[in-house]
């Protein structure tokens, strides 16, 4: 495939930043959007040029680094999928495709596509774990949990952190992410001790760090390459909800 990619190239955070066009040639459309990357990247580096800076590790689609606009979708055009699960034969030969990093004034540039998303990190620290020691590992059958609960517990646990919900809402809010980490524990017999201390915690980080207010739009969800269900938030507002009326 031949390709041309519009791609947005800032220094840094003080940088205005700009597109940058590439063409790219003889990509496979096995690759994955990362691995064409880093085919223009060797290109860059070999005529001597600043190779994109791009967020990347795992390449599994369960560290939720890879982080970036594609053709105006977070992580691109495929629903429930990372950019690094994207694969080139999702475009079409002769494409013009325009990346970017997620926009949100809570995520500022670092260089390129990369964002800082220290903000989550500090959200987490307030309240997203649980402090209980759990030992070694007991039989399964010696916490019992009910099995919707479990079930909905997994599903929220599948939050990766990217933060293509922030990205995603016109609000820049970042209740979609905050909603799975409190709902996961909030299910789980382990996560009781500190229930009510977390919400009130994790809602202020949330709100420190200057992300926006949910409107209910849903574009969170609908860009979530994990597929993060709404029905977190209204958990979340709940357990809020509860843990005012415990600590007024
Ligand atoms: S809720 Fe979805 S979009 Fe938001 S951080 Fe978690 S995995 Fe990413
Ligand atoms: S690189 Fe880890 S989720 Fe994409």
């Amino acid at each position: 495939m031949n390709l041309t990619l519009k791609v947005w190239r800032q220094k840094n955070a003080n940088d205005k930043g700009s597109f940058a066009t590439y063409n790219v040639k003889d990509i496979s459309e096995d690759m994955s959007f990362l691995e064409m990357f880093d085919v223009l990247n060797e290109e860059l580096i070999s005529k001597g040029d600043d190779p994109i800076a791009f967020d990347h590790d795992c390449r599994e689609g369960i560290c939720g680094m890879c982080s970036m606009y594609i053709n105006g979708r977070a992580h691109g055009p495929m629903q429930g999928t990372t950019t690094c699960q994207l694969h080139m034969r999702k475009f079409k030969d002769g494409e013009t495709i325009v990346v970017e990093p997620w926009r949100a004034s809570s995520f500022p540039v670092i260089k390129d596509l990369v964002v800082d998303r220290a903000a989550f990190d500090r959200i987490i620290a307030s309240g997203g774990f649980v402090s209980v020691n759990t030992g070694n590992a007991k039989d399964a059958n010696n916490i019992p949990v009910n099995k919707d609960d479990a079930d909905a517990a997994f599903a929220a646990a599948a939050c990766i952190g990217c933060g293509a919900c922030v990205a995603a809402c016109k609000n820049s809010s970042a209740m979609l992410f905050v909603s799975a980490k409190v709902s996961q524990l909030a299910l789980l017999p382990q996560g009781q001790i500190e229930r009510t201390q977390r919400v009130l915690n994790m809602v202020k980080q949330m709100d420190e760090e200057g992300f926006g207010s949910c409107t209910v739009i849903g574009a969170c969800e609908a860009e979530c390459p994990k597929e993060i269900s709404l029905e977190n938030i209204s958990t979340l507002n709940r357990e809020y909800m509860m843990a005012n009326l415990k600590n007024p």
